[in-house]
């Protein structure tokens, strides 16, 4: 559509114009890194901003804007950028050496923490990445049960090699995997009807993230939790990204246990890590004092650092007390932001829950994984493209993450600033969202 690219054309000159030091930022990068990038989902056209610091929720930019900043490390950043428990407990841990290579209170406490949160944890070993974690999680599942197919859903994104937007793909690790449509009962239900005793185990994010912030229904995830059960396989749940949900996750929310589940982003305070558990009879097939274990491997996995910011990130500062009332404040904003699209009678919808949701051009909330047409990324583009030039930083493919330093002062500016896309482009977005 001719006026949406001239808008959007129009919106990105306006962009590069106002970030000069970014633009040239990114043109040193490319001598030493393709595209000048090393992690794609930080780049957008025409170029991405290149951040000088952070402090709170917000984050200023080389140029030296300064952003709401709704991006939130794609869901790490839940503790913002400068908490001083974090800060203190980092340089805490740093005084007494950070290349330790020997078992440390750090970990032992950490675990703790998680297995008292997580109802489907009685223990659990850390790795370096939520991928690492989905990685183990799979490989668990494949040496207990002695099967090779792995259950996963169009859209899911569990790590860096086990990602489905587009369904299978070389890209991903070799594993044996076969999809399915996610939150579709009949469809997935028949699916693991076909793999039968083949199936090592079903992995489902009790959101699809990355695949659009769309709510897993309490009858999809009860399903899988039936099904895998009755053929000895695993349920493997990836709260990575969801373990931000209320004191417990979605699986304390809904109350329903899979076998194994994987955590990383917010477990270390926004420092890497992963972790992955479940029952200790399960988890015992990694412990070293018995007889013909397996061997679970990772320099960093215990890294000081990451430990102890994590403790202080899961028992001082996102207790279980803390994340009720936090989930509770983003969800009312959530529903906020809908009535705000509803008032204005514009077909876009705020997907998700809580603190962690994805803008949609749709008439209602999406159950299911969405391609967007050309048209929709277009105006999804221009949707960021002018939030970024008020000031309010989301990610490129419409995501938001709130995080714990935010203020109402901040959720005002991100509200003002998407009424007034709407205010601009009303018939534009009628004309091209979809039902
Ligand atoms: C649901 C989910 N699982 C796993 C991962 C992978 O985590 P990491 O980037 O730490 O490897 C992500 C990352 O975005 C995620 O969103």
């Amino acid at each position: 559509m001719h006026a949406l690219h001239q808008t959007l054309d129009d919106a990105r000159q306006r962009y590069a114009a106002a970030n000069p030091k970014s633009q040239e930022a990114d043109k040193l990068a490319e001598q030493y890194m393709p595209g000048g990038n090393t992690r794609n989902v930080l780049y957008h056209e025409p170029f991405p901003l290149t951040m000088a610091s952070g402090e709170g929720a917000e984050l200023v930019d080389i140029d030296g804007h300064r952003y709401v900043d709704f991006v939130g490390e794609f869901s790490a950043g839940l503790f913002g950028h400068s908490d001083p428990h974090i800060k203190s407990a980092i340089h805490q841990a740093l005084d007494h050496g950070f290349a330790i290579g020997a078992s440390t209170g750090y970990e032992r406490e950490l675990a703790r923490l998680l297995c008292e949160r997580f109802q489907s944890l009685e223990q659990l070993r850390f790795c370096n990445s939520g991928t690492e974690a989905a990685l183990m999680a799979i490989t668990t599942a494949r040496l207990v049960t002695g099967r090779d197919k792995i259950l996963v859903f169009n859209g899911a994104y569990h790590g860096g090699v086990v990602k489905f937007p587009t369904g299978l793909s070389r890209f991903n690790a070799p594993y044996d995997f076969v999809l399915a449509e996610y939150n579709d009962i009949e469809g997935t239900a028949e699916v693991i009807r076909q793999v039968g005793d083949q199936l090592a185990a079903v992995m489902v994010e009790p959101i699809l993230g990355a695949g659009g912030s769309i709510p897993g229904t309490r009858d999809f995830l009860q399903m899988l939790r039936q099904t895998t059960r009755d053929l000895g396989a695993l349920l493997i749940f990836d709260e990575v990204k969801t373990a931000r949900l209320g004191p417990g996750g979605v699986q304390g929310m809904l109350d329903i246990t899979p076998d194994l589940t994987t955590l990383g982003k917010i477990i270390a305070g926004g420092l890497p890590t992963g972790a992955f558990g479940g029952s200790a009879e399960l988890m015992a097939c990694f412990n070293p004092k018995k007889k013909s274990t397996w061997k679970h491997a990772g320099t960093f996995n215990n890294n000081v650092c990451s430990m102890a910011a994590g403790i202080a990130a899961m028992g001082k500062i996102f207790t279980p007390q803390r994340a009720t009332e936090f989930f509770q404040w983003t969800e009312a904003y959530r529903q906020s932001l809908n009535s705000l699209f509803a008032e204005k009678s514009v077909p876009m919808v705020c997907n998700g829950l809580g603190s962690m949701f994805a803008i949609h051009f749709s008439t209602r909330p999406l159950e299911r994984m969405v391609v967007r047409s050309p048209d929709g990324l277009a105006l999804n583009a221009l949707l960021h493209m002018e939030l970024l030039l008020q000031g309010v930083l989301i990610c490129s493919r419409g995501d938001l993450f709130m995080s714990l330093p935010m203020n109402d002062s901040h959720l005002d500016q991100a509200r003002d600033a998407l009424a007034g896309f709407i205010d601009r482009h009303h018939t534009l977005i009628a004309s091209i969202a979809k039902d």
